[in-house]
């Protein structure tokens, strides 16, 4: 039995393996409302079917001008129940449990007219516009949108929820010297916008439902934080409530000394470290598609999870190729049986 293909439950969620559907948004919400359409319908439940233990839906904001483009997800009111419903249920369906990333793009909000953030400073590039500092009392209503997000997302039927604090993105911006160069409580304490968010998450969610956050747990620009940084900001988040973190890293800027590794699985050290540091199970992200390089990192214990993104893109049946690959008993739709 390959590793890979192992069952994991964490609270109420039950996975049937340990692949995770990396969340990539789509840019694809052509009625520019933050509705999952057709697209979205068919991209979730087509990797449903090829056997994704889990479906992490993109990047979905928490107000309009949250999103990076204005073709981007949304869970700002409750008429954006039901169209994700519709993908949960189906999802459900073909055997695989389905999470939702709740984000805010802060100063990479690229369609918004001003785009917020901690502190005004812009994101390198000429698409990127200064953003204006939210005043404290702004920051407490940004994190009371976060929970009204995930308590949609729980009507919706999600198994899980996933915070967005990595990649450059609102709550990377808050844990980041570079960007929150604030004064008040949310600059004093860098974790402490994000452990606002967690509570306000947590307490929208069944007590015994997983939360997870995906962080970045390195940064790249020079002065950017390093991962005894972000060790420190996962146990802060894990004492508020997350059950798993996602490790990532890099997005908050243009890479200065310090380079992504940029070869497979260069960000499973990261995500080893969280793990043993912690105690907290993760999912390692990033390359790692290779079918045996994928079935090590879990059979080694470096991380509990795999997310798999661009193989997904190229192929909704990474999963099934991967069983096949490793010699483990085929769970094939009975429609595509004669296939395998
Ligand atoms: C098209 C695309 C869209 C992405 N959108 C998101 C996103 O919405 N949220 C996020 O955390 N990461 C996003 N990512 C990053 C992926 O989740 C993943 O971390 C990255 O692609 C590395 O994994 P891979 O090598 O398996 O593709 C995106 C990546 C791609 C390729």
């Amino acid at each position: 039995m390959a590793h890979l293909f192992t069952p994991f439950t964490v609270g109420s969620l039950a996975l049937k393996n340990r692949i995770v559907m990396a969340p990539m948004c789509q840019y694809s919400v052509t009625a520019k409302d933050g509705k999952p359409n057709d697209w979205h319908y068919t991209h979730y439940t087509s990797r449903a079917i090829g056997g994704a233990g889990l479906v992490i839906i993109e990047m979905t904001d928490v107000e309009p001008d949250g999103r990076i483009s204005d073709f981007d997800l949304g869970l700002w009111s409750d008429d954006h129940i039901a169209p994700f419903a519709r993908i949960v249920d189906a999802c459900h369906g073909y055997g695989a449990k389905i999470g939702v990333q709740i984000a805010h793009a802060g100063r990479k909000a690229e369609d918004a007219a001003t785009p917020v953030a901690p502190s005004a400073i812009a994101f390198e590039g000429p698409q990127y516009k200064l953003p204006r500092e939210l005043s404290t009392d702004e920051v407490k209503r940004m994190v009371e949108r976060f929970g009204q997000a995930a308590k949609r997302a729980v009507a919706a039927g999600f198994d899980t929820i996933e915070l967005h604090g990595a990649h450059g993105y609102l709550i990377h911006q808050f844990q980041s010297p570079v960007t929150n160069r604030r004064s008040d409580e949310y600059g004093q304490d860098l974790a402490r916008f994000g452990v606002e968010v967690i509570q306000a998450v947590k307490s929208e969610m069944p007590s015994d439902m997983p939360l997870l956050i995906r962080v970045s747990a390195v940064e790249y620009v020079d002065g950017g934080y390093g991962i005894d940084h972000a060790i420190e900001l996962c146990r802060r988040y894990r004492e508020a409530g997350v059950d798993v973190v996602h490790v990532s890293s890099g997005g908050e800027g243009r890479p200065g000394k310090r380079k992504p590794g940029n070869y497979p699985g260069y960000q499973v050290p990261f995500a080893r470290q969280i793990k043993e540091a912690l105690g907290v199970p993760v999912i390692a992200v990033g390359m790692l598609d290779e079918y045996a390089l994928a079935e090590s990192v879990v059979a080694s214990g470096d991380a509990d999870l795999v997310a798999i993104g661009r193989g997904l893109l190229r192929d909704p049946y990474w999963p099934i190729h991967a069983a096949q690959a490793l010699g483990v008993e085929l769970n094939v739709p009975k429609q595509y049986a004669r296939a395998f």
